[in-house]
Parts: C-alpha cells; sequence; structure tokens
C-alpha cells in the first residue's frame, strides 16, 4: 500500500479536531477528556456534528512519486482553466506563483501517468477508534488548539486576527546545506493551561518542530519517524509517525495572554505543500 502515507491523510473536523495522522496516538491521559454534547455549551441554533474527512493521494503509476505527494501543480494533469477558476486560502484567484499544495490536489485530479499504465480500482478505508467516557464530575475538561506555523497573526485594538495559510512552499536554494529550512510564527495565546498533550502535524521532509513559551523555554519538541520497509505504515523513507509530548500534567503551564513560537524545520530542498502545524491539548485545572 506504497500510496498511502502519513503525509497523505489528513482529517479536519470543524468542531473538534483531533490528529488525524498514521502512527501518532492521540490518547488523552485520565482525568482528562474532550467534553461533548454539552448543552449549556452548545451555541443557540447550532448542533453538534462530527465530520470526518480523508484525503488519499494515489501515486500508483505516477510518472514522479514525490512530486504527485506534495501535490505539485506541474506534476498534475489540472484543468486548463484552474488557475483562473480556483481560488486560494483568502478566495483571492490562484496565481502560476502557486507551485503546488492543496489547491492542487482537489477531488478526482490525477498526478500524470506513466504512458499506459492501467491501476486497478482500490478501495481505501480508514479505521480508528474513539473511546467515551459519561461525564462525571472527575474528567477534566481539554481544550484543543491547532498552531500554525504560517500564522500570521494580527490585531485590531484587543482583538488578535489569525491568518494562516496552512501550507507553505520551500524554496529551492541551490545547496541550502545541512541547515534545515525554518517556518516560525509567533502566536498568542489568549487562554492558557497546563500542557496534557502535543504533537506536530507535518509531511516527509520534516526535521522536527518545536513550540517555545515566549520565555524561550522548550515546552515541546515532535520528532519524524520515518519508514524503512515494505509494508503498509512503514513505507520506506516516508513519514510514518511524529512523536507526542505527554508532560506529567501541571509543570508545563501556557499563562493567559503569553505568546508562543512555533518553529517547523523541513530538509532545505524544494518543496511544496509543507505544513507546519502543532496540536496542543490545554487542561485549565489539575486534579485535585
Ligand atoms: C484564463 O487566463 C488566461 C491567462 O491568464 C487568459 O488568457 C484566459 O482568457 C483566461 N480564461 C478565462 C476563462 O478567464
Ligand atoms: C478593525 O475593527 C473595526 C471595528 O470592528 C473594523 O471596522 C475594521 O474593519 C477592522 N480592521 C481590520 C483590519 O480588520
Ligand atoms: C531539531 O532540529 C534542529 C535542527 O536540526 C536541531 O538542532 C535540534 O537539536 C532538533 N531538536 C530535537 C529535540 O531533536
Amino acid at each position: 500500500m506504497e500510496f498511502i502515507s502519513n503525509a497523505m491523510i489528513l482529517s479536519f473536523s470543524i468542531l473538534l479536531l483531533l490528529p488525524k495522522s498514521r502512527g501518532t496516538t492521540s490518547k488523552i491521559p485520565d482525568p482528562f477528556a474532550i467534553e461533548q454534547g454539552n448543552p449549556t455549551k452548545i451555541k443557540n441554533g447550532y448542533e453538534e456534528k462530527w465530520l470526518l474527512n480523508i484525503m488519499v493521494i494515489d501515486t500508483r503509476g505516477a510518472q514522479d512519486k514525490k512530486a504527485c505527494t506534495q501535490c505539485r501543480c506541474d506534476h498534475m494533469n489540472l484543468p486548463k482553466d484552474f488557475y483562473n477558476v480556483t481560488r486560494d486560502i483568502h478566495n483571492q484567484k490562484l496565481t502560476t506563483n502557486y507551485k503546488g499544495g492543496l489547491f492542487c490536489c482537489q477531488d478526482n485530479l490525477q498526478c500524470k501517468q506513466i504512458e499506459g499504465f492501467q491501476g486497478p480500482r482500490r478501495m481505501v478505508s480508514l479505521r480508528y477508534k474513539i473511546s467515551w467516557v459519561d461525564w462525571n464530575i472527575y474528567q477534566i475538561p481539554i481544550k484543543v488548539y491547532i498552531l500554525d506555523s504560517t500564522d500570521k497573526v494580527r490585531s485590531n485594538g484587543s482583538k488578535i486576527l489569525h491568518d494562516c495559510l496552512a501550507e507553505y512552499t520551500i524554496p529551492a536554494t541551490g545547496g541550502g546545506g545541512d541547515s534545515p529550512h525554518v517556518q516560525k510564527e509567533n502566536i498568542p495565546m489568549e487562554k492558557g493551561g497546563y500542557l496534557i498533550y502535543g504533537t506536530a502535524h507535518m509531511h516527509s521532509g520534516v526535521v522536527n518542530a518545536t513550540l517555545y513559551g515566549q520565555d524561550g523555554r522548550t515546552l515541546c519538541t515532535s520528532t519524524p519517524k520515518y519508514g524503512t520497509g515494505k509494508e503498509a505504515g512503514n513505507e520506506k523513507a516516508y513519514l510514518i509517525g511524529m512523536s507526542i509530548c505527554y508532560p506529567q500534567p501541571g509543570p508545563i503551564k501556557i499563562h493567559d495572554g503569553e505568546i508562543l513560537t512555533l518553529e517547523s524545520r523541513y530538509k532545505n530542498e524544494f518543496r511544496t505543500g509543507a505544513m507546519g502545524h502543532f496540536y496542543i491539548y490545554l487542561a485549565e485545572e489539575l486534579p485535585q
């Protein structure tokens, strides 16, 4: 199953975003839990729902598998008017400066194929497990935050405006040497809490990602695991998992209003669709 790798499976949910990546667990230590279905916390007129969105890139028969997994526009069979009709994350017309990423990997678009390649139809499924606990007085709710190393935070008066690109391109630098490409932003946290869980969502080529506190302390570094074999989940040279921080709840505390710094690091070579997301779970209180 070479055509699925960690880089290719993302699942987004509007109300509740949970990691997502194969080889990366998202188990929440007891007594912390994500609260769901509390009628006092659901806005009037809204309904809570789950959404599971699977992104799969089939690289069978692709002329260039690596470019295909990076959703490189020039390696896709794009419709003629692609650049005229596609809108970017800010709802602006995509310009030809856009070299690759999510917008070139839309549903039903196909990577350029080796001539004559015939791929049998394949079914793909996602296996997941959700554990429920009935809410009781011992459960402590956690909040899930997704930070993005492309977030150009702005403010309007006291209001903080996030402006995330979700993905970025690492330019060809021509022998960038051994030091990685670093994408970095400062992201204020309106509300803090105790760090319960942290991990990065990144793609193949990742070196690592680190979240720092305002005083420079390291809150969590997430490092990659690359595959070494052929079997599903261990494909050679593909990213197959990112490490997780499970600090002892308590000592790592983010303060209200603290400005965090997120650095995502990739090998310094041309890459499109790079992501540098950091998922953190924060508890605003600790068990008594
Ligand atoms: C699409 O863009 C090209 C070049 O930018 C232009 O020549 C063409 O007329 C456009 N087509 C449409 C349908 O807007
Ligand atoms: C800032 O807020 C004011 C008042 O809500 C609004 O009129 C203005 O458009 C905002 N500016 C930006 C840059 O968002
Ligand atoms: C993350 O990568 C940087 C750059 O290669 C390196 O200096 C640092 O030691 C790495 N951190 C960890 C915890 O692996």
